[in-house]
């Protein structure tokens, strides 16, 4: 069975402690869209890993790991990466590891790029991990930027990269941002180039021979529902689409290759970076921040915290076309004695039970909270489903309810271990 991966939330539901989980039974991990803002964290045998931009099947031995056409790469980025996985004992060979000729390419302007625009927009600024990521796909979507195979021919991509710092460095000096010299950019990427190029090839027979011949595939989707271009709070947003759709466009892997669709989400909610968040709480984010819990993977920013809302996840199940949901970080609720789940938002007196599209309604938007009472033990040590106490499994029926999709997974700890399957 072929699995999508994707957020329900705002991003870092577990979506890669849930692709580490899955990859046992799978052959082929697959990134499809995103960037190395994206940050997944996996804890096996003790030992954690943060991966940015390699997907989380890079952990295992005799798994095929992708970066889809539809990803952005950094090629400095992706070497550090590399470079900090294989000090951990990970190997990351040519046969482990194959990169997209089609993805395009994260320039270092880029990157300063994304600083110039979050300093135009002042208090309207996006938040974003200054990854150069809103950049890239501008220039792919204006299309002026620059895949792995162009690297293969670096006359053209001297010329090409020159060209586009012309209108960069005008950009960059007018926000006493650092410009650049052809030749440094050129030097940069080609010695990263060295490390990568072994790995770049036409990975769309490459999944169509996987899938052809019967192997598990497993998609790894960055981000979340509500980050997604068109379907997230937009413009805070990122830039690329986020849901179980972007998979396909991102791989060269069709529709018809999927047959499930697994929706990570936290039983609570998180975000990192500005825009709406309706159920956002300061008492639970001082809780979690308390435990050490919640601070970005990607710039160890602390995550706002708040409850679980299902006016999001309602919509995330529709749009992604959700067959299982698998709840996170259930344990983080453990010390509450009652816990709220937003069920639909009020907006001017008018009840929303999906979200809105427009600025100002998210600005007013007020969560409609039903209480529950809170199972106060400590789940973190449950081998099982079954032993959950009767409450936290009352919370996470309540939870399918209100999304109309079954939960499948349940996360109680960070450990490759301590995941429950249903
Ligand atoms: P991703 O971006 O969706 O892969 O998620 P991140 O790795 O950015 O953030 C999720 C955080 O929650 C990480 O610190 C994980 O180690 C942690 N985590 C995942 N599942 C659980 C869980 O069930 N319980 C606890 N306590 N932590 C979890
Ligand atoms: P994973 O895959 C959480 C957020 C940023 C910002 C917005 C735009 O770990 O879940 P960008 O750099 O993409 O232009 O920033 O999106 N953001 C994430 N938040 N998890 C992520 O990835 C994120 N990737 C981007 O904080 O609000
Ligand atoms: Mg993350």
């Amino acid at each position: 069975m072929n699995t999508i991966i994707v957020g329900l939330q705002w991003g870092d539901e577990g979506k890669g402690k849930i692709v580490d989980f899955l990859t046992e039974t799978a052959d082929v991990v697959i990134r499809g869209q995103g960037g190395n803002n994206a940050g997944h964290t996996v804890i096996a045998q003790g030992t954690k890993y943060v991966l940015h931009l390699l997907p989380s099947g890079i952990l295992w031995d005799d798994k095929i790991n992708v970066i889809g056409n539809g990803v952005v790469v950094d090629p400095v980025g992706l070497v550090a990466e590399i470079q900090k996985v294989e000090g951990q004992g990970v190997s990351i060979t040519e046969d482990k590891l194959f990169i997209s000729d089609r993805a395009h390419v994260v320039l270092p302007f880029h990157k300063e790029l994304d600083a110039a625009r979050e300093i135009a927009l002042g208090d309207q600024k996006i938040g974003t991990t200054k990854r150069g990521i809103g950049p890239t796909y501008a220039d792919k979507v204006n299309r002026c930027g620059l895949r792995m195979a162009d690297l293969l021919d670096k006359e053209f991509t001297t010329a090409q990269i020159t060209r586009r710092l012309v209108d960069a460095n005008e950009v960059l000096a007018k926000y006493d941002l650092p410009t650049f010299e052809a030749a440094q950019v050129i030097e940069e990427v080609y010695t990263a180039f060295e490390r990568l190029g072994p790995h770049v090839t036409n990975t769309i027979p490459i999944l169509h021979k996987a899938w052809k011949s019967g192997q598990t595939l497993l998609f790894e989707g960055a981000q979340g529902t509500l980050l997604d271009i068109d379907f997230g709070t937009y413009p805070f947003v990122t830039s690329s689409n986020t849901t179980a759709g972007g998979s396909c466009t991102g791989s060269g892997l069709p529709p018809t290759a999927v047959q499930r669709v697994i929706g990570v989400c936290k039983a609570y909610t998180t975000r990192v970076g500005s825009g709406p968040f309706p159920t956002d709480d300061e008492g639970l984010s001082e809780y979690l921040h308390g435990l050490g819990r919640e601070f970005g993977a990607t710039t160890g920013r602390p995550r706002g915290c708040g409850w679980l809302d299902t006016v999001l996840l309602r919509f995330a199940c529709m749009v992604n076309g959700v067959t299982d949901l698998a709840v996170t970080n259930l344990d983080g609720l453990d010390a509450y004695d009652t816990m709220q789940i937003c069920v639909a938002y009020d907006v001017d007196g008018v009840r929303h039970e999906l979200p809105p599209a427009d600025r100002s309604a998210w600005e007013k938007a007020r969560p409609i909270y039903e209480t529950l009472t809170g199972w106060k033990t400590d789940t973190t040590g449950c081998k099982s489903f079954n032993e959950l106490p009767e409450q936290a499994k009352a919370y996470l029926k309540r939870l399918s309810e209100l999304c109309d999709a079954p939960v499948s997974f349940v996360g109680v700890g960070p450990d490759r271990a301590q995941t429950l399957v249903v």
